[in-house]
């Protein structure tokens, strides 16, 4: 039996002795042990992501908003997740890199989704996907696995049911709601999925799916009982602009760090103060 490998960042991530598996997520909850995912859309923020020993990396299809420039992630590809999910794959040769079936490539049925599954591992190099949704998402995730494909499901507010939810809001407020969300929760980690995001549900809702199921959970708004939890690169860095979300805390200011490397560059152009005797052959 191998040992399982540490899904926390530490200052020696290099002494990991191999991938990250779906098996070491679920070690980490029976130990108690919280993880991060992070979304991750190119090569080189994979590779530092990966080499800082970050267990997961979702290629979301966030990335229709926050690098696309969509109003939704509804718009959003397979070949556009794809083309991400490449390179994100060469950048992180250790983390479970999950790749987001787009709208409209699973929701038809057991044989579209594993139809844009199998594309999602083979061509996009991912080791697992994510789809949204509950009931009858429970039969295509058992499709899914049995052919040999690790699923990710994704419950509360899913971001592709959009339109049918009228906003982003908070999901699970009511007794039915929050009892239907359980019970897809638990039909998805019987399907076989190895994970279930929950997306901006009461906190009190993330501790109850959590402790009912033996899956991890990895919440995004949805309290601090899940047993991993997840932001969006933009987000956490402070590169996104607008109103964010409650559940987002920004790590960093990356925008206005940028915003003054441009300005500084930009005016020392315009000065021929750049490029100095040192930049030039
Ligand atoms: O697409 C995405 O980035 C996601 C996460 C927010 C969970 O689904």
């Amino acid at each position: 039996m191998e040992s399982p490998v540490s899904v926390h960042v530490s200052e020696n991530t290099a002494a990991r002795r191999r991938p990250v598996s779906i098996h070491d997520l679920r070690a980490a909850k029976e130990r108690g042990e919280k993880f991060a995912m992070l979304t991750s859309y190119d090569y080189s923020s994979a590779a530092l992501l990966d080499e800082l020993g970050v267990p997961v990396l979702l290629v979301g299809d966030s990335l229709g908003m926050v690098v696309l420039g969509y109003d939704s992630t509804v718009p959003v590809t397979l070949d556009e997740m794809l083309h991400h999910t490449r390179a994100v794959a060469r950048g992180a040769p250790n983390a479970i890199v999950v790749g987001d079936l787009p709208f409209g490539t699973y929701q038809d049925g057991p044989s579209q989704a594993l139809a844009s599954a199998t594309r999602m591992l083979k061509e996009g190099g991912a080791n697992a996907v994510k789809l949204e949704g509950g009931g009858a998402m429970v039969e295509v995730t058992a499709r899914l696995v049995a052919a040999g494909i690790p699923v990710m499901g994704h419950l509360g507010l899913t971001p592709q049911s959009v339109n049918q939810f009228g906003g982003f809001k908070v999901q699970g407020r009511d007794d039915d709601a929050a009892r239907q969300l359980l019970e897809d929760a638990g039909a998805l980690a019987e399907a076989g999925a190895f994970a279930i995001v929950l997306e901006c549900v009461p906190s009190e809702l993330g501790a109850r799916v959590t402790a009912a199921i033996d899956v991890p959970t990895i919440g995004i708004g949805a309290g601090p009982d899940t047993d991993g939890q997840v932001l969006v690169w933009h987000d956490l860095l402070g590169l996104t602009t607008g109103r964010l979300p409650r559940f987002v805390k920004q790590y960093a200011d990356l925008r206005s760090e940028i915003s003054g490397a441009i300005k500084a560059f930009v005016s020392e152009v315009a000065d021929g103060e750049y490029p100095a005797p040192e930049h030039t052959y």
